[in-house]
């Protein structure tokens, strides 16, 4: 029997940033580590999904690698045959499937997605390709069978539209698709696994995202420790003066103990969310507790950037090539069933 299929990407555009690491990153390598027996786990870089917002193109490559090193600096155990680890691009499939279903997409669903609606708003050139993007992400999810997507809050809507997709497809074509798992259901699955949502230091109101354009109030994996250090101390807070978790009425100093809660795990020290909040709750001096954040979120830095150097590039190299072998097989079989049911093939 085939084992269900577990997927999930992580875009490489300019760096990488504590939010995905301890956002998506980590918890995606922890879970395919455990799951890794009965699942297979395909973990693949969207770099087709790169260009949705600007890039510098010359640095592209080196950061699509660069995500493979991330992975297998946080743990990654690339010789575990049951976890795939490929480029979307080095497999065409994607990209063939996406000019199929765009024809059975309509306008206006397409239209309605919230992060396109964002992100145009903010962008003078809106793209056809920031437009279609949840197709070709419907395409890397149904190519493969995918069951289980974990992916962060930002990410469902495009999650329902892969669901509504297969659910359309199979409906007109018979069975073409599996569909993957309701939110709900996937979060039941991963529990704690989806993560937490790390804020912006500066604006403690949105996400940390690379799309920032001061960088301020995102700390990048390739901070230097002094650099994340002044960031730390910089951040937002508020006028109350006292520590306390109430995300509502201090969504920095909250952000904060999250972050400090997950450099703590990641340093090798076993503390909840919890044990940190009865720590801290009542501190008066937020430089005191901030100078806490930033000692470890240096010592996190120091460790990270240092098992990346230790990373080998030959080793990823062999593992995505052999992957995407892999990739190709099971995406051609699906993109096949689908060319056939269409009246492409015969
Ligand atoms: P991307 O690259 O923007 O983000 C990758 C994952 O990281 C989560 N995330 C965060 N989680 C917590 N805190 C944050 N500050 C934070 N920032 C980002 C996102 O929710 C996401 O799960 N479209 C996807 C990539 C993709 C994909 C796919 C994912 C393309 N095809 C197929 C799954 C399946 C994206 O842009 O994620």
């Amino acid at each position: 029997m085939t084992k269900p299929v577990i997927l999930t990407g992580v875009r490489a555009n300019n760096d990488l940033h504590v939010g995905n690491y301890f956002g998506a990153i980590l918890p995606i390598i922890d879970m395919a580590r455990r799951r890794s027996a009965e699942y297979t786990v395909n973990l693949f870089i969207p770099d087709l999904h790169s260009f949705t917002t600007p890039i510098d193109h010359s640095q592209l490559f080196d950061s699509i690698m660069n995500n493979a090193r991330v992975y297998t600096a946080a743990g990654l155990p690339l010789d575990d045959d049951a976890i795939q680890l490929y480029r979307q691009s080095y497999v065409p499939a994607h990209s063939e499937l996406t000019i199929i279903l765009n024809n059975f997409v309509g306008f206006g669903e397409m239209e309605r997605m919230t992060q396109f609606k964002d992100r145009s708003r903010s962008n003078d050139r809106v793209s056809v390709g920031l437009f279609d993007y949840p197709v070709l992400m419907a395409s890397d999810i149904l190519l493969y069978n995918a069951r289980y997507v974990p992916v962060g809050d930002d990410q469902t809507q495009h999650l329902e539209i892969t669901r509504d997709i297969a659910e359309r497809m199979n409906h007109k074509f018979g069975e073409l698709f599996t569909v993957p798992e309701p939110v709900a259901k996937q979060h039941q699955f991963f529990g704690k696994d989806q993560g937490l949502r790390i804020k912006d230091l500066q604006n403690p109101a949105k996400k940390m995202s690379k799309s920032d354009e001061t960088g301020k109030g995102v700390i990048f994996l390739n901070d230097t420790p002094a650099a994340a250090r002044k960031k730390i101390m910089s951040a937002a807070t508020d006028s109350l003066g006292r520590v306390h978790y109430d995300k509502e009425a201090q969504p920095g100093i909250s952000n904060l103990l999250e972050i400090l809660t997950l450099v703590r795990q990641a340093n090798g020290r076993a503390v909840s969310l919890q044990q940190t909040i009865g720590e801290f709750t009542g501190l008066e001096r937020y430089g005191e507790f901030k100078k806490i954040v930033a000692d470890e979120m240096s010592e996190f830095l120091a460790s990270f950037q240092a098992r990346l150097a230790q990373v080998d590039d030959d080793t990823i190299l062999r593992k995505l090539e052999s992957s995407e072998i892999t990739a190709n097989q099971t995406a051609n079989q699906t993109l096949l069933r689908v060319q056939k049911a269409i009246g492409l093939r015969r």
